[in-house]
């Protein structure tokens, strides 16, 4: 039988994520679940003109906001703490870096982390963007001679083939676990159900050395989630819709880009807010927003240390140690799989 070649998995993850993307569309604007549509805004062009370029954007925000503090702080704080973060972790670990990135987040983040660990016995990168893992492992294989490979695959749905093995290290950098959506599930019981999946590619005695934004102060919060570039990629997702869904007098003029802090959920909202009354059909689902109506996009969740925490045990993580740095908003679990 011919085995799989990297186009064949990318093919059938675009199929799946695709008919996500219906269906998660059709849910928001039902509003039976919002803020859940982050997976989608890291999207693509497929013209010169075409809109739906959020990776871009994004790209070009955190290259020039002076108050998007959260990337920074986070490699910072690994750095000031590899040394200690390493004598944690077992000798002769296998690295597993859920989700690595562009390569600046590698060389800032992933890099530190293994240079601190004692022997790892290599590096596997794990992302749903092939040039993501090729890049990450090629940087680590050549600029630390550590073996290093990739596996292409979303690791919240599939099983990964380095699973069995142990010891094993997985970072997962970035806050990629609390973009979660709000619908009938609380957001906490969202989060324990992601760290679960996660859960699966380890062992009891594994560890997951992961970050966490806490920030709770509204003014330098929504300092970091106001900036011209940031809504042209949130608002990406509106353009997006109109691309790839089958939809029928969708506009995504109709709708501009708004941000507000939620203190009591301790949510960041980053989404579109509708600037005429706006009627329009996804597939066969009829909707009708109303002008000022707000529909959440992308949800930036700052959970307090406890509550992330309590996540982490219920899905089988026990926390060893939490590092704190000096700005105090992004702290450093090294959680062990029980
Ligand atoms: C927020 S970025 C973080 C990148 C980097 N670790 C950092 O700290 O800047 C999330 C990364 O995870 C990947 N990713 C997101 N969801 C994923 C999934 N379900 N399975 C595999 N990779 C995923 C993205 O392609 C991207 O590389």
């Amino acid at each position: 039988m011919r085995s799989l070649s990297d186009a064949d998995i990318l093919h059938a993850l675009r199929k799946k994520e695709e008919n996500r993307f219906l269906n998660d569309s059709i849910d928001l604007f039902s509003g039976y679940r919002t803020g859940h549509m982050n997976p989608y805004a890291f999207n693509e062009p497929q013209t010169s003109s075409d809109p739906v370029r959020g990776g871009e954007h994004w790209g070009r925000f955190v290259n020039t906001s002076r108050d998007y503090y959260l990337i920074s702080e986070e490699a910072q704080l690994i750095q000031s703490l590899a040394t200690e973060i390493g004598k944690i972790l077992p000798k002769n670990a296998l690295c597993v870096d859920l989700g690595p990135g562009e390569e600046k987040a590698v060389i800032t983040k992933t890099f530190p982390i293994l240079t601190g660990m004692s022997s790892p016995s290599g590096y596997v990168a794990v992302d749903v963007n092939n040039k993501f893992i090729h890049n990450a492992s090629a940087l680590v294989q050549d600029k630390l001679q550590i073996e290093s490979s990739g596996i292409l695959a979303d690791f919240f749905e599939e099983t990964l083939s380095i699973a069995a093995r142990s010891p094993k290290v997985m970072v997962l950098f970035g806050g990629l676990l609390c973009n979660l959506g709000r619908g009938k599930a609380s957001a906490l019981l969202e989060l324990s159900n992601n760290l679960k999946k996660l859960r699966k590619h380890a062992q009891a005695g594994d560890y997951l050395v992961i970050t966490q934004d806490i920030n709770q102060n509204q003014t330098t919060l929504d300092a970091a989630y106001n900036h011209p570039d940031l809504a042209r990629y949130i608002m990406t997702l509106t353009h997006r819709i109109k691309r790839d869904l089958p939809t029928r007098d969708f506009n995504p003029d109709h709708f501009e880009f708004y941000s507000e802090w939620d203190a009591e959920e301790h949510v960041q909202v980053l989404g579109a807010r509708a600037k005429t009354l706006s009627t329009f059909q996804i597939a066969d689902h009829a909707f009708a927003v109303r002008k000022d109506k707000k529909i959440p996009l992308v949800n930036c969740y700052k959970f307090p240390a406890e509550f992330f925490l309590s996540a982490c045990r219920s899905a089988g993580f026990n926390a060893v140690q939490t590092f704190h740095g000096t700005s105090d908003r992004i702290i450093l679990h090294v959680l062990k799989a029980t």
